[in-house]
């Protein structure tokens, strides 16, 4: 198994990829579903598509997996144009949203069958069915039928289908949003291990940031068919490239106001904070986690702030705030028996490595970056 940190891909050769997307785009009667799209995946690399309900997603991958035919635009696989090639051609592995497992058939016939389509021998193919339930550790399940299985048992038999066929590329839409919470954790880090473990170059659909988040080597944002941004995990929560980034991922509070020739932010309440930034129009983040008690960071300058609410969640407790008429978000421990409450005054500092000045549209950071 290759063990590649999160977002660490030395620079990658054309040959590395595995899938190209270049200028990728698909109009329904005269509205963009999908613009422009241009995204490469790197061999083994797992890459989620995020973004809201109805902004282009299922649409990419489907394009993809050649159902949906581009209005614009080539897709390469390995090097190869398919943008043509009907989906049976393509050597891709798709799990569906509902699964779409045979009822009629047991667990490994649900297997097999791909194989006998591609007309492999009966001896290959049953040893294939063996390896695969064994993978996916279902083995037991063999003679099964899909009505007897648990969503998450079905889950792992529409991938070990998926997988069968030994496929060039994994795609997966929502694969876990039929499924209760609990189990959507425990799936995650299963489905997780099973892809690295089999080094699978993998594209994975999901409007669920924190899915994106802990399962992506580079997340895709897109937004009314544009993408917003593509970077690692990290950089996606900690630079985003623009308000809308900002606000999907993560929670935040977002100011708008002006930047003077020192660097020095105000909002259009007044509220005050240095940047590094240059000066000119701007919109600030402020990720909740780096909003302190003014104790804690003492060389700072500090923010009389009054709590609006207070919501304990166990680990942390989440604080809406008001500093003037600014509102803050803060995410903080405090002392058994300290938690401020609804109505109190505190003193806050805001840890600059949590503030980011991002541009008003998209477009500027699309401009900068090749992508
Ligand atoms: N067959 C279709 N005909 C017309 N519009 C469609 C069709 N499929 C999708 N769309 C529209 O394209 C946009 C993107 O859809 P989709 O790719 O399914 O979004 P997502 O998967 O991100 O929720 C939506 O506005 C949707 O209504
Ligand atoms: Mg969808």
């Amino acid at each position: 198994m290759q063990n590649i940190a999160k977002g660490a891909f030395a620079p990658a050769n054309e040959q590395d990829f595995v899938v190209s997307f270049r200028n990728i785009e698909k109009i329904y009667g005269g509205v963009k579903a999908v613009d422009a799209v241009s995204l490469d995946i790197r061999r083994g690399e797992l890459v989620c598509l995020l973004g809201p309900s109805g902004c282009g997603k299922t649409t990419t991958l489907r394009m993809l997996a050649g159902f949906i035919d581009p209005t614009g635009g080539e897709i390469l696989i390995e090097g190869q144009n398919v943008t043509r090639l009907p989906a049976y051609r393509r050597d891709i592995g798709i799990v569906f949203q509902n699964y779409a497992l045979f009822p009629h058939m047991t667990v490994a016939k649900n297997v097999e069958y791909g194989l006998i389509s591609i007309g492999m021998k009966k001896a290959e193919r049953q040893d294939r069915v063996q390896e695969i339930l064994r993978r996916v550790e279902l083995q037991h399940l063999a003679d099964r039928y899909p009505r007897a299985l648990s969503g998450g048992q079905q889950q792992r038999v529409a991938l070990a289908r998926a997988l069968a066929l030994q496929p060039k590329v994994l795609l997966l839409d929502e694969p876990f949003s039929n499924l209760d919470a609990q189990l959507r954790v425990r799936l995650r880090e299963d489905l997780h291990g099973l892809i690295r473990s089999l080094n699978m170059t993998t594209l994975f659909v999901t409007h669920d940031q924190e899915e994106a988040l802990t399962l992506a080597d580079r997340i895709v944002v897109m937004n009314q068919g544009l993408v917003e941004q593509i970077g690692s995990p990290e950089e996606i929560y900690d630079a985003p490239s623009s308000r809308f980034v900002a606000q999907f991922i993560g929670s935040c509070a977002l100011l708008e106001g002006n930047i003077d020739g020192d660097g020095q932010f105000t909002s259009h309440a007044g509220f005050q904070l240095q940047t590094s930034a240059s000066p000119g129009t701007a919109t600030i983040v402020i990720r909740p986690e780096y909003v302190r008690r003014s104790e804690e960071l003492p060389t700072l300058r500090s923010y009389r702030a009054h709590v609006d609410a207070s919501d304990y969640h166990g680990h942390t407790s989440r604080l809406q705030l008001s500093v003037g008429s600014d509102k803050l978000l803060m995410d903080a421990r405090f002392p058994v028996g300290r938690k401020p409450n609804q109505g109190d005054l505190i003193d806050v500092a805001i840890d600059p490595a949590g503030v980011r000045v991002v541009p008003q549209q998209a477009q500027e950071w699309r401009k900068q970056n090749t992508i």
